[in-house]
């Protein structure tokens, strides 16, 4: 079975539903206050922090990111809200071995504000993909998305309450597939 290393920078509610299907080797947070180390912690799942600042540069930070890797020997790597663009440090240590979560149905609303852009625009219909990670910015190939709708009584908190729920079916769905390869 794959090793699976999760990074997020929030609340980790991702990380929890990885959490509670398949054992994960680690998660790291770039934010040594983010709740996703609670979980963590609650769920028994061993978690590192350390945060871009306390490094020289990003290929320093980097650079430790990959060490933590390759010392679990890591096979995939889950994004679940790590807002930081994985830079060309980590990229040439683990293309191929790096996915990321984004809340909307992309090449819709790429950015940090999927749910917020999709629902200022309107639209009828916006969703959740997974896909690799490459140097753009929500760009790499798409493994699996999902529709999701925007019914007319919606506010934005039961948009983006819908927007989750998708999330939470997709990345666990996703995560089953690529580790039985
Ligand atoms: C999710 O909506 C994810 O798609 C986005 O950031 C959010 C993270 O939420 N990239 P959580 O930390 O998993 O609760």
């Amino acid at each position: 079975m794959k090793k699976i290393a999760v990074f997020a920078s929030g609340s980790g509610s991702n990380f929890q539903v990885i959490a509670e299907e398949f054992p994960v080797a680690f998660v790291f947070s770039d934010q040594p206050e983010a709740y996703v180390l609670k979980r963590a912690e609650k769920l028994g799942v061993p978690s590192y922090s350390f945060a871009l600042k306390d490094f020289p540069d990003k290929a320093a930070y980097e650079e430790a990111l990959v060490d933590l890797l390759d010392q679990h020997q890591i096979d995939l790597v889950c994004l679940a809200g790590y807002m930081k663009i994985v830079g060309p440090t980590l990229l040439a240590a683990y293309e191929g071995k790096i996915i990321n979560i984004h809340p909307a149905y992309l090449p819709e609303f790429p950015g940090a504000h999927g749910i917020e852009d999709a629902w200022q625009a309107g639209v009828a219909e916006s969703g959740v993909t997974i896909h690799w990670v490459d140097s753009g910015i929500d760009t790499g190939q798409i493994i699996k998305q999902v529709r999701v709708p925007r019914l007319p009584d919606d506010t934005i908190d039961t948009f983006e309450a819908r927007i989750h729920q998708a999330e939470y079916q997709l990345y666990p769905q996703v995560v089953r597939e690529l580790v039985q390869k």
